[in-house]
């Protein structure tokens, strides 16, 4: 017994931030954050809106795509690390904004790569027979995290949440192997103190620096292409593939270089890596999930096809799936 996804949804804030916006209210260019991350624009959460309620959103959407009513929900696992609260979790608050009761849920903090983690755990317990329909969902909010003083981190995040409908389905179809993976001694590559929404880019209070997220940009690059390019290596060895099987890989959008370089070093050719960093910057853990829903409405993904997930992020973290559709 395997798990396939059946659904996906994603939804983001209603308000879209530019590269000429940030120009406003940095020291910054349109140039220098496109040549240097791909990144155009990225959506950001207001003051007052609701990163829950954007979750029940694409939840909502994954649903009913996949067919499954919200009462046949037995689990709720949610890759975040943006929870208002430090409990309770992200998904206690989406299982009560969906009208649901009593089913387990809970968060899975692994920052960038909360996604990837949050569909690996999901699909163990259903291979162990747990449950049979659970809803993943990918959900951040960085941008309430940086300093918007600080350029080297306030043009890079967006926000948003993506989710997918997993059914347990014997046959060939759906999440062949999941490989993860963390490094706690490079935790202070990227990380923030505080947790939850504290202020937003339109508030008039200035985040604490000391509570902003802090990166080292360019080690953490170096990092997430390696990480990323063998953890994908060794997830399609583990299911017996080759990369040349793949039909498309959907990595973490973190960064149009990073992505470029893992695609590189695997040898896989544009067509087979998906990009829409430029309309979302980095939304964290919803950044696989959006672009995956993204894919398929595009028509990029056909039945059969071997799709790889790949992300890297705070922890660090990082880790891959590899999904037969
Ligand atoms: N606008 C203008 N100039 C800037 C900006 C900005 N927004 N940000 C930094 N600079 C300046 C720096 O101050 C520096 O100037 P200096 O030389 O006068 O000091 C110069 O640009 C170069 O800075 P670097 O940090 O060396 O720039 P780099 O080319 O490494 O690019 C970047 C920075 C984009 C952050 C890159 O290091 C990177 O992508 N790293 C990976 C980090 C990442 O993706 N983080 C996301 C989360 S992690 C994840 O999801 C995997």
């Amino acid at each position: 017994m395997g798990s396939r996804i059946v659904g996906t949804g994603r939804a983001v804030p209603v308000t879209a931030l530019s590269n000429q916006d940030l120009e406003q209210r940095l020291d910054t260019s349109d140039e220098w954050i496109r040549s240097r991350t791909g990144i155009s624009q990225r959506y950001v959460l207001r003051s007052g809106e609701s990163l829950v309620e954007i979750a029940a959103q694409a939840s909502r959407q994954a649903l009913e795509r996949g067919g499954v009513k919200p009462s046949a929900v037995e689990a709720i696992v949610a890759g975040t690390v943006s929870s208002d609260y430090g409990f309770p979790s992200f998904a206690c608050q989406l299982q009560h904004a969906m009208g649901l009761d009593s089913i387990p849920a809970f968060d899975v903090a692994a920052a960038c790569s909360g996604f990837v983690y949050a569909l690996a755990v999901a699909d163990s317990s259903m291979r162990a027979k747990d449950f049979s329909k659970v809803l993943v969902v990918g959900v951040d909010a960085l941008s309430t995290m940086v300093d918007w003083q600080d350029r080297r981190t306030a043009v890079l995040f967006g926000d948003g949440a993506g989710a997918v409908m997993l059914v347990a389905e014997p046959g060939p179809h759906g999440v062949l192997g999941s490989l993860l993976r963390s490094s706690g001694a490079a935790s202070d590559l990227l990380a923030v103190r505080a947790r939850g929404i504290k202020t937003t880019a339109d508030a008039e209070v200035r985040r604490a620096p000391e509570d902003s997220i802090t990166m080292r940009g360019p080690e953490l690059f170096k990092i997430a292409v390696k990480s990323m390019s063998d953890i994908t290596r060794q997830v399609v060895e583990r299911a017996g593939v080759k990369l040349s099987d793949i039909a498309l890989v959907i990595p973490h959008q973190a960064n149009i270089r990073i992505i470029n370089a893992v695609a590189e070093r695997l040898g896989l050719s544009d067509d087979k890596v998906f990009v829409n960093i430029d309309r979302y910057g980095n939304t964290s853990a919803a950044s696989v999930p959006v672009a995956l829903d993204e894919a398929l409405e595009a028509g990029r993904i056909r039945d059969n096809d071997l799709i790889l997930l790949n992300a890297c992020g705070g922890g660090l973290t990082w880790g891959a799936s590899l999904v037969r559709w």
